[in-house]
């Protein structure tokens, strides 16, 4: 790292709490950090391109390559029939996911062939050549559709149950029924898809891949290749964002590249563009959610039945555990005495929807924050007092058990949201606001002050696990990987806090190196925001087995009890004698001590039995609360956010500094889903939203105009995770749904709020219009 720049504060808490800057941010600032784009490239490699089927469920009748092959520059033109191993890359073993079409299609965009050529630009030329005959058959590309053709799902449902809903629904004082249709989400990754791959002797490959999870694009090549996971290695330094975008999608480009590779003797890049990336990758998955409820006159509520249908895509990808994961968050933060959730992962003609930061968990929770606000425009209350009525209690409250039978162990959501209440000035302001409406014809003003509660870990209970090396050298400088992946989130600067704390060294002696399968097998996906829960505790296993050693040798070697060995800053105290580390260091090199160790760990107490509905999905919870205020145009259907407060649970902050950055781009991301970006699939099932020219993302203007955000300082995670820290890379997504809210309640005012406006994601300036005119016309 670079001394010049990089702040230290070896502050009295150690490197491990330190507000380090992003190990990068300044090469990401000026352009030298190096993405895979960037690599030297070998003088002959090779450029790929796809040719993508243009029906969105059709037989294939012929396939007609020669104009393809005779193009210029062109040196292969790659079809399923060229693919040595299995023509497969499904992430969950379900075998429904050939990476190249053979004798259908299933969506308007699906890869048929690979052209391989000298230059990017003649591959891409020459794939819009292929003649291809189909016959067209029945398609549909949303959940109306697929419920309106008998669609099948794509993985078996889950189904969540506690007490008797059914019998409680009957009988309750009031009960109402909805629907709410929440849009998907373009990840937008700033470094699109991409993966290069250089051949090695016998069956090596060696693939630079932007992904989230080395390990499965090496399972996946292997499996392509027909050949052993050894002799294939993957490299991913960086990625320009991931979102989730990157824990299954990058397995296509890698695979290409990989097999052409091989085939050709030659390096092959696969790049597609932003057009053809947004068409080809899947999105985050809409939903719909139906829901019956059953709630007394004070607002409390009794029972909750809701089915949550969702749009999957043409296979199963991760559509199982993000339906699932919809489930867990479908009580949000709220007790549910009586509860029936169901999943419906539909089939659909579209790109195969994926993982997305929250992975499903924001879709759950709107749903209940949609039922919360439809009780408190029942009742004429504010919905934030509703909620207050509904939180989970403490132990012993009788109101812990989630619909997953579950245990709430470590629930802060009433102070949270109370601190909030207070900082934020929340209850003067609603007021101001409904008198501020009273008197403005034109703009129409809301506020909405929403909670978060996120379930913490894989539901996979296998995947959490983690696996860390740690080198010290000669010069008592420090060679750390792990299996994490950095994705811009800053994981990799935590998990080096981490190290440096351990041997109480600057942060400079630690070299952050990229991740490898050839270093650290069997990783996970750096994804369920668990990166730096599972790595920094590898990491720190390993850093705490070479300490014992060091220990064990200055205690041999001065003679001196353990309790006279101390890691004082870059330096250690041996009985009254102080040595700088390195000096130690090289001593028990010359003692021949082992320097080098492997570190792993596996998270405790978790378990999940799906068909049963039962068990312990989570460690732990991460908690937060968000107050928005937005002001609308009557006119327009415009808005904006002009101010925004969050107070939000990282447990014993790792970093500071890089946490309310993930908040701060979490919330506003999560902002983005919720108002203006849509995505828009035309009758032929063809994305017609494919470019920022027609995907609207949110811009630096759109951010709140005064934008206060707070980490819980009091908060420790009550588990012993990685310095009592929490995970904070998806949880801060959820709380953009104050801003839906808002914008909710500014409409609400066009109707004296008698009335819950109903207003569906993505809240666009359009949508907003329409809402405020139907009020109007009441
Ligand atoms: N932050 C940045 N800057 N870029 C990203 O791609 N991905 C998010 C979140 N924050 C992402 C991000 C998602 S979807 C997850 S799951 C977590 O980071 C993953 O990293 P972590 O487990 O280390 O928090
Ligand atoms: Mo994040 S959606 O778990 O990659």
């Amino acid at each position: 790292m670079d001394k010049t720049t990089f702040e230290t504060k070896n502050t009295i808490n150690g490197p491990m709490h330190a507000s380090l800057r992003h190990d990068s941010a300044h090469k990401h600032v000026t352009g030298t950090a190096e993405y895979i784009d960037d690599i030297r490239e070998p003088a002959d490699t090779l450029h790929a391109a796809l040719g993508m089927a243009d029906r969105a469920h059709a037989e294939i009748l012929s396939v007609n390559l020669d104009a393809v092959k005779a193009a210029p520059g062109v040196l292969w033109v790659m079809t399923a029939d060229d693919i040595p191993g299995f023509n497969d890359v499904g992430s969950t073993g379900q075998h429904d996911e050939p990476l190249l079409a053979t004798n259908k299609v299933e969506f308007h965009g699906q890869p048929i062939f690979a052209v391989i050529a000298e230059t990017r630009d003649q591959a891409r030329r020459a794939a819009r050549l292929a003649k291809i005959e189909y016959r067209d058959l029945p398609h549909w590309t949303d959940i109306e559709g697929a419920v309106t053709n008998g669609a099948p799902l794509v993985v078996k449902p889950m189904t969540l149950q506690r007490g008797a809903p059914e019998v409680e629904i009957g009988k309750a004082s009031r009960r109402l029924q909805g629907r709410i249709e929440i849009g998907g989400q373009e990840h937008f990754y700033l470094e699109g898809q991409i993966a290069m791959a250089i051949p090695g002797e016998d069956d090596d490959v060696t693939v630079w891949s932007s992904t989230q999870h080395p390990s499965e694009v090496q399972h996946m090549v292997a499996h392509v290749l027909g050949i052993p996971n050894h002799a294939v290695t993957i490299n991913t330094r960086r990625m320009g964002g991931g979102f989730g975008g990157k824990e299954t999608q990058g397995n296509h480009f890698a695979c290409l590249a990989a097999v052409a590779a091989k085939k050709l003797g030659r390096a092959v890049k696969f790049r597609p563009d932003r057009d053809e990336d947004m068409a080809v990758t899947g999105k985050r998955h809409d939903f719909r959610v139906d829901y019956d409820v059953a709630f007394d006159d004070e607002g409390r509520i009794h029972a909750v039945n809701a089915t949550y249908a969702a749009r999957c895509g043409w296979c199963a990808d991760l559509s199982g555990p993000v339906t699932d994961r919809a489930l867990f968050h479908a009580d949000s933060s709220y007790f549910y005495p009586h509860v029936h959730l169901t999943s419906q992962p539909l089939k659909t003609h579209t790109v195969s929807n994926t993982a997305f930061r929250g992975f499903g968990g924001p879709q759950g929770m709107l749903g209940a924050e949609r039922i919360i606000e439809e009780i408190a425009y029942a009742l004429g209350k504010d919905p934030l007092e509703i909620r207050k009525l509904n939180f989970y209690g403490q132990p012993g409250s009788g109101r812990t058990t989630t619909p997953y039978h579950q245990e709430v162990e470590d629930n802060v959501i009433a102070r949270v949201v109370e601190e909030l209440e207070r900082s934020s000035d929340y209850q003067a302001r609603r007021k101001a606001i409904i008198a501020f409406n009273e008197n403005s014809p034109v703009i129409r003003k809301g506020i909405a002050l929403t909670p978060v509660k996120f379930g913490i870990s894989f539901t996979m209970t296998a995947y959490n696990q983690a696996g860390a090396l740690v080198h010290i050298y000669q010069d008592g400088s420090i060679h750390l990987n792990h299996g994490g992946t950095e994705m811009g989130q800053g994981l990799y600067v935590k998990v080096a806090q981490v190290v440096a704390d351990a041997f109480n060294v600057d942060i400079e002696r630690v070299k952050i190196t990229a991740t490898t399968t050839a270093k650290v097998p069997n990783t996970s996906a750096t994804a369920a925001s668990s990166g730096s829960d599972l790595n920094g505790m590898a990491a720190y296993d390993a850093a705490r087995q070479i300490r014992e050693r060091l220990i064990d040798f200055a205690m041999r070697q001065w003679d001196v009890p353990r309790e006279e060995v101390e890691f004082l800053p870059n330096r250690v105290r041996v009985g009254t004698e102080v040595v700088p580390f390195d000096t130690l260091v090289r001593a028990a090199y010359y003692d021949r001590v082992q320097l080098s160790a492997a570190g792993f760990y596996k998270t405790p107490k978790i378990h999940w039995d799906r068909e049963a509905g039962r068990g312990r999905p989570f460690y732990y919870y991460a908690y937060g609360a968000a107050c928005s205020e937005v002001s609308i145009d009557t006119l327009t259907g415009e808005y904006m956010v002009d101010r925004t407060d969050i107070l939000h649970d990282v447990g014993r902050s790792l970093n500071p500094a890089i946490d309310i950055g993930q908040i701060e781009g979490g919330f506003v991301q999560g902002m983005g889903w919720l108002t203006t970006e849509e995505l828009w699939w035309d009758d032929k099932g063809r994305l017609r939203t494919h470019a920022p020219s027609t995907y609207k993302i949110p811009l630096a203007s759109d951010r709140p105009k005064v934008f206060n955000v707070k980490l819980a300082e009091w908060s420790e995670n009550a588990e012993p995770t990685i310095g009592r820290s929490k995970a904070v890379g998806e949880p801060p997504f959820m709380l953009a749904i104050s801003v839906l809210e808002a914008i909710s309640m500014a409409v609400a005012s066009i109707a004296d709020y008698r009335e819950c406006p109903r207003l569906d994601p993505p809240a666009t300036p359009e949508r907003v219009l329409m809402a405020v005119e139907r009020l109007k016309a009441l």
